[in-house]
């Protein structure tokens, strides 16, 4: 049976992953799970919680588009803050405001690049 494989960019101590190990346990599927985020404490955190991960110290930025496309499914949960409203009435603010990092932009259309491709797949039958 060909084994899932799945990217959690921006992962966190895992509160996302626990839903999906749940799920996909449950289920019977056979899967990798790849979570990634550039902090080593948190990185231990997660590992404690969610056993089933494999974890990965990288920056979720730095994955090429080849890379990308060699997952089934890709979740991200990058941080939020800098791209709200809250962030954006505090514009006039420099105390307040906080650049947001816009290289989600493009990581989003990288992500949805990726998917169109992972769509063509044989593999992507596994659920
Ligand atoms: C919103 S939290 C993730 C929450 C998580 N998905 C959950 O369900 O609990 C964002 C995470 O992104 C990580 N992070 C920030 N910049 C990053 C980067 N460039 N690459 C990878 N992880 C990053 C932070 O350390 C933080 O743990």
């Amino acid at each position: 049976m060909v084994k899932l494989r799945i990217l959690d960019l921006f992962c966190g101590v895992g509160g996302v992953v626990r839903g999906f190990h749940k799920y996909l346990q449950e289920q019977g599927v056979e899967y990798e799970y790849y979570a990634v985020d550039t902090d080593r404490r948190i990185l231990i955190a997660h590992e404690l919680l969610n056993p089933n991960s494999i974890t990965v110290c990288r920056d979720a930025y730095g994955f090429t588009d080849e890379e990308l496309k060699g997952y089934d499914f890709i979740w991200a949960s990058p941080p939020c803050e800098t791209h709200s409203h809250l962030n954006f009435y505090n514009w006039n603010d420099p105390k307040k405001f906080k650049e947001p990092d816009m290289r989600l932009y493009e990581l989003i259309l990288r992500l949805q690049k990726a998917g169109n491709s992972v769509r063509s797949r044989e593999r992507r039958t596994v659920l």
